[in-house]
């Protein structure tokens, strides 16, 4: 896919989001990005501040919101890129209400708003955790022939949204394309999540939660290289193909702790173990040798060089960290931490 000159992102204001931003600038360099961002708890303005370019235009809006949705997508638009989800497994726990409306409701109006507008391309960010949960051996891998098997109310709502994409794509001929991408890390990362979480708890010498006995497998990759493999998703991947994106690089939770504690040269003493997440899956594993092979894509960080990064910007960045550490974000981790 060339001559890409208009880009509709939602959820640009998030983690993944406001670096696919970035992105698409650096990369297109004639293109005008809208960004569409319904600024929920997750969803960061501050995110957006050192982007100054008039060709990016920020819209505050909902995507379940049909007209406001259809308002802002211009004819012409070139590519949707879908990332505004509710994306916290812990909150869906607790309350399912809004993962179904936000992931599955918004996304059924975005595919209808992107027929009708004659958008070229839909490009849904998606999970590895609509596949479910992998045995704790290193032979088994997620493949994007791997059955769907989600085990919480985000899962299962990505995993209905993927299904909405792909009847969008068969019936209405919609150009649809998915990524399943494995746990990202980096800058810019809401700290309810588990990286950022023991990074700002880290810092200010407090204790850091990790689930049951730690042993669970997330596969990490650092954000700008799950970046890279939407945009090479998005110009070059088939129509109605699914591209498992990550980096060959598993861990166990207590590992990952273990290393952020390390980098930082704090105490691994500050490490607690607290009650494990109900139903909280085993092990993510990606194989990614789709898209290696037909993409050429390939992961420019190693873990060692992407947690060096992560670790430097939320030094650097102290106050973006105390920021959004404040107000609602200080009710919900005392619902779901207690005071550790
Ligand atoms: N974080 C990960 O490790 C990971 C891994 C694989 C896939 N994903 C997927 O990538 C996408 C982005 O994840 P993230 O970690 O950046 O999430 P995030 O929670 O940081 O950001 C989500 C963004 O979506 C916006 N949003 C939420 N509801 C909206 C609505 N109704 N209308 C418009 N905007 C809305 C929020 O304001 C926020 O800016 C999600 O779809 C997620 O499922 C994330």
């Amino acid at each position: 896919m060339d001559d890409l000159k208009n880009i509709f992102v939602t959820g640009g204001a998030g983690f993944i989001g406001s670096a696919f931003v970035r992105l698409l600038l650096e990369e297109l360099p004639d293109a005008r990005v809208v960004n569409f961002d319904a600024l929920t708890y997750a969803g960061n303005p501050d995110n957006l501040k050192d982007i100054h370019e008039e060709r990016h235009r920020f819209v505050r809006g909902d995507i379940c919101d049909k007209g406001a949705v259809l308002a802002a997508l211009d004819e012409g638009t070139d590519v949707l890129v879908n990332f505004a989800a509710e994306s916290h497994v812990d909150r869906s726990i607790h309350s399912a209400d809004e993962f179904i409306r936000t992931n599955v409701l918004g996304t059924q109006v975005l595919l209808d708003a992107a027929r009708a507008r004659g958008v070229r391309r839909f490009v849904q960010v998606s999970t590895d955790e609509v596949m479910g949960s992998l045995p704790d051996r290193d032979d088994a891998y997620f493949t994007e022939d791997s059955p769907f098997e989600p085990n919480s109310p985000y899962s299962a709502s990505k995993a209905a949204a993927e299904h909405l994409c792909r009847a969008a794509h068969h019936t209405h001929k919609l150009d649809v394309v998915t990524t399943r991408c494995g746990n990202n890390y980096g800058p810019r990362q809401f700290p309810e999540k588990f990286l950022p979480l023991m990074l700002s708890n880290a810092f200010a010498d407090q204790s850091i939660p990790v689930y049951g006995d730690g042993r669970n497998v997330r596969d990490w990759i650092y954000v700008e290289d799950h970046c890279r493999a939407i945009y090479d998703v998005m110009t070059e991947g088939r129509a109605g193909h699914v591209y498992n994106v990550g980096a060959r690089n598993e861990r166990r939770n207590l590992e990952v702790a273990e290393s952020v504690l390390d980098a930082l040269g704090k105490p691994r003493t500050l490490i607690k173990f607290v009650k494990d997440r109900p139903g909280h899956d085993q092990r993510y594993a990606i194989d990614p040798s789709k898209i290696e092979t037909e993409l050429g894509w390939r992961p420019r960080e190693t873990w060692e060089t992407g947690l060096a990064k992560t670790v430097r910007w939320y030094r650097e960045n102290a106050d973006w960290v105390a920021r959004t550490r404040s107000g609602a974000y200080r009710d919900y981790y005392a619902k779901q931490y207690g005071t550790v």
